[in-house]
């Protein structure tokens, strides 16, 4: 018993290919450095902290033209397998998904290998990096847009800004609370028992693909 219980939590099923961990890395480095560039281009100073205008602007121009080439190159190619199925996951949503958002989290749930909360936040992610590039490319590059867009691409980048903000801040909060999930961003790996406790329905379809003979 004490032997099965053991081996149960020692067996590493794998979450995150390298792949996967790579864009996860540079794109969070990506957004970590918007995020802080941000702050002084919207209050003129970092809490007090007065850097360079223009390099600062630079920095957040530069590494905003580089936010979609994590995902983008991660998405292509024969190495991008793992990735593509898991974005045609954050797509397909169950009845069941539907109702436990609904009820925040209290209807029962077989989840899938991402609960309902976390592909809600890779999809706003997802849409965040196309509204930042394509109102910030109209901030950059004004003099092609009529002055009503300008100012709307303006308040649609600030208004997401406060979004990515909190969003982020949570996602952060949320892996600092669930080390299992943590050390799978890290690792890439998770337990049999984590994955049969936060993620029952894909360690069932693991399980299948594992047992069977059919080629992945
Ligand atoms: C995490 C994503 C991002 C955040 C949180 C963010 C936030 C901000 C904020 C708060 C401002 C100041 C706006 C103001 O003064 O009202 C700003 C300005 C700007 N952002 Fe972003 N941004 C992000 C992504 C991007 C991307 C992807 C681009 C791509 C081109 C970009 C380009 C710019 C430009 C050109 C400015 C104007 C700088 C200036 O001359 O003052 N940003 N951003």
């Amino acid at each position: 018993m004490t032997i099965t219980r053991t081996a149960q939590s020692t067996t590493r099923i794998l979450r995150f290919d390298r792949v996967q961990r790579s864009a996860h890395w540079a794109n969070a480095t990506l957004f970590g450095v918007l995020m802080f560039t941000a702050i002084p281009l919207y209050f003129g100073s970092f809490f007090g902290i007065v850097f360079q205008r223009h390099v600062v602007e630079q920095i957040h121009l530069w590494s905003g033209l580089a936010l979609p080439l994590p995902i983008i190159v991660s998405l292509l190619g024969p190495w991008g397998q793992q990735m593509r199925r898991d974005v045609r996951r954050f797509n397909y949503w169950t009845r069941s998904e539907i109702s436990w958002m609904r009820t925040l989290g209290k209807s029962p749930l077989e989840a899938d290998k991402f609960n309902p909360g976390q592909k809600l936040n890779a999809i706003f992610i997802g849409a965040a990096i196309i509204v930042m590039l394509a109102t910030g490319s109209m901030l950059q590059w004004f003099r092609f847009f009529p002055v009503p867009w300008r100012a709307g691409a303006t308040f649609v980048h600030d208004v997401f800004s406060y979004a990515i903000f909190a969003v982020v801040i949570g996602h952060i909060f949320m892996a600092l609370t669930h080390p299992g999930s943590l050390r799978s961003i890290f690792t890439g790996r998770v337990s049999e028992k984590w994955a049969k406790t936060n993620a029952a329905g894909w360690f069932k379809e693991e399980q299948l693909t594992k047992d069977s003979p059919e080629p992945r």
